[in-house]
């Protein structure tokens, strides 16, 4: 399990404290939430952040793209010591192809992302080009916000074709994770746990890293076994 304290809920005016708690926890990623004031209804941080973020911490940087055009900003992202580069569905077929493509031949791992109003159909043309599915559970634009219940059912239909289509990407959930909702997902197949409000406002965030942690992996569902395959 892969979890990824989101910096947006971090304290700004204490980046480096913050960074280094993120780091200290255990924590295996942090996610970094760009907004470009079109594609969500709020603007976040950019470039010069990230290299901020990267020069405090060996962490693995998760970012992600709430951005309508995302490609002006990955040489900036890579620059910066980003590892991951998430796009949204919502761009479009055509875009999303080409946009995956650009960002692994830059030699990043590659993300897509869906909003909850999205059909999960969308995201099936590109499953092979990916590294991470990214099954928002909020409507992205803002840090604590309740978890979407309706989601589940997506994230265990792209467990199912990750398993039928012999892929491995990670399958990664965003917004509203607490211990109970990162429960759920992970007995729908999420492996990769976004939590921004949560992790932070822990002051001990390390025990709460290896609660979730725990938590999720028993929580882990079970491949179906032969029997029930053969019986359905
Ligand atoms: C929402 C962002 C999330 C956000 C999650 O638009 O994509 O990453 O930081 O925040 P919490 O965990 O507070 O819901
Ligand atoms: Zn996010």
């Amino acid at each position: 399990m892969i979890i990824a304290p989101s910096l947006l809920a971090a304290d700004f005016g204490r980046i480096r404290t913050e960074v280094s708690r993120a780091q200290r926890s255990g924590a295996d990623w942090l996610h970094l939430d760009i907004m470009d004031g079109h594609f969500v209804p709020n603007i976040s941080f950019g470039p010069a952040m990230v290299k901020t973020v990267h020069s405090l911490t060996r962490l693995f940087l998760d970012v992600h793209l709430m951005c309508e055009r995302p490609e002006i900003l990955f040489e900036p992202f890579l620059r910066a010591g980003a590892g991951q580069l998430t796009i949204h569905v919502e761009l479009g077929e055509a875009m999303v192809s080409q946009l995956l493509w650009k960002i692994r031949s830059l030699g990043l791992k590659a993300g897509l992302a869906i909003n909850p109003p999205t059909a999960m159909e969308r995201v099936r043309p590109h499953l092979r080009q990916i590294d991470l599915l990214l099954v928002m559970t909020v409507n992205p634009g803002y840090g604590g916000q309740e978890f979407i219940e309706e989601c589940l059912p997506k994230i265990q239909q792209a467990d199912t074709w990750r398993r039928e289509l012999n892929l491995d990407y990670r399958l990664e959930v965003d917004g509203g994770i607490n211990y109970q909702t990162a429960v759920e997902c992970a007995r729908a197949g999420a492996d990769t746990f976004v939590a921004g409000t949560f992790l932070f406002q822990h002051r001990q965030m390390k025990t709460a890293v290896q609660k979730l942690r725990r938590l999720t992996a028993q929580a882990r569902p079970t491949a179906p076994s032969r029997q029930s395959v053969a019986a359905s």
